[in-house]
């Protein structure tokens, strides 16, 4: 998925943008590109490779402007390239677009646009984009309603943003589907918007979600949402209670190192405030769930990609073996080709770190679509998950940058045993003395998870021993067996190198 950041206010974009998108490298990209707008004029600096390679070219000719909006790409349509890297300016190099998702339907509409003699200048399907809105601004319409005519045409799913050298006080942006998030971050006289909530943390807490098929024009001053059909839209600002501080590697080799470390902190903070370690008793108020609602359940889909379905594995057995209800973990991408059969006793319960996995948030609108209960188990507060479940249960582990899930794998854990013993509670299946030792042992978490991390220098070692190694196995029977698929999946992303090759290990 692309990274996208965009800054409108009085200070230079340039810096803004470019540490933005920084806060974003974590996500991989293979092209990296800025736009500003200086002296009236739009200003491009782009090309694949890394941001020290943009940093560079911006060093080399330096742009300063605002607004401005920055991308990161990872190639889907044309190799990496600096042609084919955001920005991409239309034909009369008066707009840009940066642009995260694939336009499906971009053959046809380019065809036509050729065919009016518009000439490309990438061979990706987002210069579609600023070539129909310059295409519709010529023939009369301003940005906004350019911008809303094009976002209608193209199909798929996007987060998309647009800027104009002839209307320098706004830039207009867009969600369509579930390609990922956008994100406006409210700031005085300025406004951000982003992809992700890292890029803008430094600058503001206080952000709008934009949901599928709204747009939004944002100026200095203000930003207005709608939906796509020009319908005016009153947002919900919301407020983020993570600091700048958590989304730094600080003292770490990488982030993931750091996200192992922050378990300790993130149980403690999963238990706080739900677990009454006095009565006994486990409280989940975002759920809200009754005695009722739960009697009235009769099975549990829970649903959900990679590392976070492995934690749904673990899910079905604690739900199953303490609230002795059916509970079966489907994966979330083949969820919604299996015609699930599904009621108003069922629920379906999605886990996402992110709260933005397209395959997970199509799970449940399957689940919406055939009359489901729909929960989550989500760590981005405010995303597409939380907003369109019923009830939820936010993950207490802060912003989990590294690619590959650490925190969010545990905090779920918890959080689905928590589920399990007030499901059991409400529907009188569970004795007090089971309870409370249920809960009793809750109390163990930290501490145990804390001894475990101590351990990290003769865990090294062992790693340094089974570094050159060709095969490993990892066994696991009952709840280890998702364990031990999950310790393989981290293994197999750690052996690749992907994810933790910002420093080498020192031996
Ligand atoms: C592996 C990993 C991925 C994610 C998966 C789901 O460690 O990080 O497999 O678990 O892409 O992502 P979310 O949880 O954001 O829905």
């Amino acid at each position: 998925m692309c990274g996208i950041v965009g800054y409108i206010g009085p200070r230079d974009a340039t810096p803004i943008v470019l540490n933005g998108l920084k806060r974003l490298e974590y996500r991989g990209y293979d092209s990296a590109g800025l736009a500003v707008i200086q002296n009236g004029k739009i200003e491009v600096r782009r090309d694949a490779g890394k941001l020290s390679r943009l940093t560079e070219l911006v060093n080399g000719s330096p742009i300063h402007g605002t607004p401005g909006v920055g991308h990161t790409r990872w190639a889907t349509h044309g190799a990496p390239s600096a042609r084919n890297a955001h920005p991409h300016l239309g034909a009369t190099g008066r707009v840009v677009v940066v642009h995260n998702g694939i336009v499906e339907n971009f053959l046809e509409l380019r065809d036509e646009l050729i065919a009016e003699g518009v000439d490309f200048n990438s061979d990706t399907d987002t210069e579609v984009i600023v070539q129909l809105v310059e295409h519709h601004l010529a023939a009369g319409l301003d940005l906004t309603e350019a911008a809303r005519h094009t976002f209608r045409q193209i199909a798929g799913a996007h987060g998309i943003v647009l800027m104009s050298a002839d209307e320098p006080d706004k830039i207009v942006c867009a969600r369509i589907g579930n390609a990922g998030g956008v994100v406006l971050g409210l700031g005085d006289g300025e406004n951000f918007i982003a992809s992700d909530i890292p890029a803008i943390l430094e600058h503001t807490r206080r952000v709008i979600f934009l949901e599928s098929h709204q747009m939004a024009v944002v100026t200095r001053s203000e930003i207005r949402v709608q939906t796509l059909d020009g319908a005016l839209v009153t947002p919900k600002v919301n407020s983020i209670a993570w600091d700048a501080a958590a989304a730094e590697k600080g003292e770490y080799r990488h982030f993931m190192q750091k996200e192992i470390h922050e378990q300790v902190r993130s149980l403690t903070e999963t238990l706080a405030g739900r677990v009454d370690f006095t009565d006994g008793n486990i409280r989940l108020p975002e759920l809200h769930l009754t005695p009722e609602l739960a009697r009235n359940i009769n099975r549990i889909t829970i649903t959900a990609c990679g590392t976070a379905a492995y934690a749904g594995m673990v899910g079905k057995l604690l739900i199953e073996s303490i609230a002795r209800i059916p509970c079966q973990m489907e994966i979330a991408s083949e969820f919604r080709y299996s015609d699930p059969i599904l009621d108003e006793q069922c629920v379906v319960l999605a886990i996402s770190q992110s709260g933005e996995t397209a395959d997970t948030l199509a799970a449940m609108e399957e689940g919406r679509r055939k009359g489901a209960l729909l929960w989550s188990i989500v760590n981005a507060v405010g995303s597409q998950a939380m907003r369109v479940a019923d009830g939820s249960i936010a993950m207490q582990t802060g912003p989990e940058i590294g690619v590959a899930s650490t925190k969010a794998f545990t905090a779920p854990l918890v959080d689905q045993y928590m589920l399990a013993i007030l499901l059991a509670d409400l529907r009188g299946t569970l004795s007090e003395k089971i309870r409370r030792a249920l809960v009793a042992d809750l109390r163990l978490i930290p501490d145990v998870v804390g001894r475990a991390l101590a351990r990290e220098a003769e865990v090294e070692k062992v790693a340094w021993a089974l570094k050159d190694v060709r095969d490993c196995l990892y066994l696991g029977r009952g709840i280890n067996m998702p364990i031990a698929y999950e310790g393989a999946l981290k293994l197999r992303k750690y052996a690749g190198g992907m994810y933790c090759s910002e420093r080498p290990l020192a031996r």
